[in-house]
């Protein structure tokens, strides 16, 4: 099976769209998914999170804010290639056709369809087109840790399982301390960093692959960690924009991506779910902060977020009279638990170390927390080789399952309701 197409299709024109999937349907040897959108800037969201081999763009004989379209088309995704599609009838005849293609050239243009598109012009196009195959399947896994109250070990799980997977696979493995104003995970690894996510909101506009591996901070074990902001003031300047083009870079550089999150529920956060391939939703048993979870996990069915990518962990955990076993608390969650992470006096000391306990080794180490973490990094691992393996035949699946469109926090109408305490 050949790998499909993912083709963005740009205007108020409901008929170009329609126009390209038949040209696509009379192609026998090419699938292609297509996607409408009327407008330019909700294209460029799309395309953030979608990465198109091909955009489609409808043009008029206005050309003015096309060149600023094309850059930043090409900054969000640049393997995308965009071209125009235009009736015979648009040009006057006071305009020259050859010298109206020529500046939308010079706009970034690259290539153009004549409407109604041709069969064989689209095939001609696609198959000057890089091939897709390179790329989606091979996307890096985006995995988070959320809760809505605090101090229950999420970074703990973050930087323990980003380090275990980095030591079976140096250099693929990216954790981003996504807990922008008290981020922990640089001193939980013994590093200084000299660089951290400021520096990344600085260089917004010229951020690629090298540069992110640049600005990321290296731990021995073969991890690269991207620090939380030095102060509380550079932190508000991490936006859910700015996250989005992290996590679009970061997946296309890493095979795998960790993000450590603050318990708060704000737009960052919904932008980092919507790129999510795994949410683990961290809690405890204790019935307060069981609450909570079972909050947050209705909140998460609410703003849409697939089920099949939530798993549940119940950490820090301690079997005492009265308190709640794990069947109890999946029972009040309505789901099953899915990872039960003891109470481990270890974690504690390594804390204060700055050695992650997953990398310490030593008597007793396969006991306790070591123990019941390795079956999450091994089911890290087994999610990402069942999308290698499935590869090109769900290519198309796989870039439409990300980016779900979430339902931004201020778009819930009823929020009382559901909201995600702070803690
Ligand atoms: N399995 C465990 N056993 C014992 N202590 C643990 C365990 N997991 C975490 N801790 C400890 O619990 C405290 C909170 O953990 P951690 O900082 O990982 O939580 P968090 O959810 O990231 O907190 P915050 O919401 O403040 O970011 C820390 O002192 C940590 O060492
Ligand atoms: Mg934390």
């Amino acid at each position: 099976v050949s790998a499909a197409f993912n083709i963005m299709v740009i205007g108020t024109d409901p008929k170009l769209a329609a126009e390209v999937n038949s040209a696509l349907e009379a192609l026998v040897d090419v699938r292609g998914v297509t996607y409408p959108v009327s407008e330019r800037r909700q294209a460029i969201e799309a395309a953030r999170s979608r990465a198109p081999e091909l955009v489609v763009l409808e043009l008029s004989t206005d050309l003015a804010g096309l060149a600023e379209f094309a850059r930043d088309m090409e900054m969000v995704s640049p393997h995308s290639t965009l071209v125009g599609a235009f009736r015979n009838d648009l040009l006057m005849h006071d305009v020259s056709e050859s010298a109206f293609l020529i500046e939308a050239l010079h706009c970034g243009l690259k290539d153009f369809l004549r409407r109604p598109i041709p069969t064989n012009e689209l095939r001609a196009l696609i198959s000057r087109l890089k091939r897709p195959s390179a790329r989606p399947e091979a996307w890096g896994s985006i995995i988070c840790f959320i809760s809505n109250k605090g101090g229950v070990g999420k970074s703990t799980l973050s930087v323990n399982v980003a380090c275990g997977l980095a030591k079976r696979h140096p250099d693929r493995v990216l954790l981003i301390d996504g807990s922008l104003q008290m981020g922990v995970c640089a001193s939980m690894l013994d590093l200084e960093p000299r660089t951290t996510l400021t520096d990344v909101v600085n260089e917004r506009d010229r951020l690629d692959s090298t540069l992110l591996r640049r600005l990321a901070v290296r731990h021995e074990c073969g991890l690269d960690l991207l620090a939380a902001p030095a102060n509380a003031i550079e932190a508000a300047a991490v936006d859910d924009d700015v996250m989005s083009r992290i996590l679009t870079l970061a997946r296309r550089t890493y095979d795998y991506v960790i993000v450590d999150t603050f318990p708060m529920f704000d737009r960052v956060i919904v932008g980092i779910l919507d790129m999510s391939d795994r949410c683990y939703v961290v809690t405890e048993a204790g019935v307060p902060v069981l609450r909570g979870g079972v909050k947050l996990v209705q909140l998460l069915d609410r703003i849409g977020y697939p089920a099949e990518r939530l798993k549940i962990v119940l950490s820090r955990h301690i079997k005492i009279t009265g308190g709640l076993t794990p069947a109890e608390a999946a029972q009040r969650l309505g789901r099953p638990v899915d990872y039960v992470i003891p109470f481990d006096k270890q974690v504690l000391i390594c804390a204060n170390t700055g050695e992650p306990y997953i990398l310490r080794g030593g008597r007793g180490w396969l006991q306790g927390f070591v123990r019941s973490v390795k079956p999450l990094i091994v089911d890290l691992e087994m999610m990402r080789d069942e999308a290698l393996k499935l590869g090109s035949s769900t290519v198309a699946l796989a870039i439409n399952g990300r980016g779900y469109g979430l339902k931004k926090v201020g778009e819930l109408n009823d929020s009382a309701e559901g909201e995600a305490e702070a803690r």
